[in-house]
């Protein structure tokens, strides 16, 4: 790929001014209290989009609108429906209620994430907490709210990581909750992994069927947003919290690659988008060399079947 290619949109990348009016679109986004959906919704309401957030957590759910509508203005429309991701009755009752009150949806972004649990975490569902929550309660989500998507003739972003290229750089199917040998690092790229061949599965998948939803892949290099706090080891906190300084971007830039996903017109296939400076961790949003473990056929389809039958959702695609 030459340079021109990877700088889509010139050198200075994608960015807000791209932007025109996105009145009567609603976008749908997950983990929006904070870090880069909280950023990524305030950008997409302030062009007058309408915003569904998918949270957990109630308290910091009401204290990020209300800073909203100061900044927006009291109608501005945002709204919430609690979910929890690593519960998959609350993915399930979540996508229920937002079906009953959201007759489209332009795009759904996939955001929310946890991060190198510093211990192994099981899910309430008893599964391996970073391959739960970032995988499968996702899947379980857009496979549940996808005909929605498609009646709208709308888009699924999904939000993955570098770490897709780090760790074990392959899904463990003989030991997907890392029952043996816990790394908080190689935990969390394998969820991110999963996170992105799923979507790439998933482009496949529409296209052979002819359907017209966009699926898109993204990721917001290194961000100074909260993902570490709550989960991360000590010590991974403390060389984070100096580390991203002086190497990372604002959480407000690292929501510009999921808004332009879920907006931009022209985004191809089989592409990942994000900085694209200093090994894609800052800098131009543009388009990132895709490692091709992201694109294993074989490894997709199989972690497709497992991940049906993990969150007991049939999706004949
Ligand atoms: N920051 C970076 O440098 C970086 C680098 C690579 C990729 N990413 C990716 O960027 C995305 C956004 O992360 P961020 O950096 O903005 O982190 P963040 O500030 O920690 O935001 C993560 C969001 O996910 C929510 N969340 C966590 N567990 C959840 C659950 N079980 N159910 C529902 N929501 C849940 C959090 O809600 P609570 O407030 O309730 O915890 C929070 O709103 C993630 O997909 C992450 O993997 C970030």
């Amino acid at each position: 790929m030459t340079k021109s290619n990877l700088r889509p949109f010139g050198p200075e990348g994608w960015t807000p001014k791209r932007l025109g009016s996105l009145a009567g679109k609603t976008f749908v986004i997950t983990g929006a209290n904070a870090g880069a959906g909280y950023e990524a919704t305030r950008l997409l309401l302030s062009k007058g989009a309408r915003v569904v957030m998918l949270n957990r957590n109630a308290d910091k759910t009401r204290a990020a609108i209300a800073s909203l509508k100061r900044e927006h203005g009291d109608d501005t429309p945002v709204s919430f429906v609690r979910m929890d991701l690593a519960v998959l009755d609350s993915v399930r009752e979540a996508s229920a209620e937002l079906l009953k009150n959201t007759a489209r949806i332009d795009a759904l972004i996939c955001n929310a994430a946890i991060a190198q649990v510093a211990k192994r975490e099981i899910t309430a569902d008893g599964f391996e907490s970073q391959l739960g929550v970032n995988h499968l309660g996702h899947f379980l989500l857009c496979g549940s709210l996808f005909e929605r998507i498609k009646e709208s003739g709308g888009r699924i972003v999904v939000v993955g990581s570098n770490a897709y290229k780090m760790g074990l750089k392959k899904i463990q199917f003989d030991d997907l909750d890392f029952n043996h040998n816990y790394t908080a690092w190689n935990a969390y790229a394998q969820s991110k992994l999963a996170q992105m061949m799923f979507a790439y599965e998933l482009q496949r998948r529409v296209e052979a069927a002819g359907i017209q939803v966009q699926v898109q892949v993204c990721h917001p290099g290194a961000s100074r947003t909260n993902l570490l706090k709550d989960t991360a080891s000590t010590f991974n906190k403390i060389l984070w919290a100096v580390l991203s300084r002086v190497i990372a971007q604002s959480a407000e830039k690292g929501a510009w690659p999921e808004v332009m996903c879920a907006t931009e017109d022209g985004l191809q296939p089989r592409s990942l988008y994000g900085p694209t400076k200093r090994m894609d961790t800052v800098g131009p949003v543009g388009e990132c060399e895709l490692d091709e473990v992201a694109l294993d056929r074989d490894m997709a389809s199989e972690l497709w079947a497992v991940s049906e039958e993990k969150t007991a959702l049939r999706w004949p695609l």
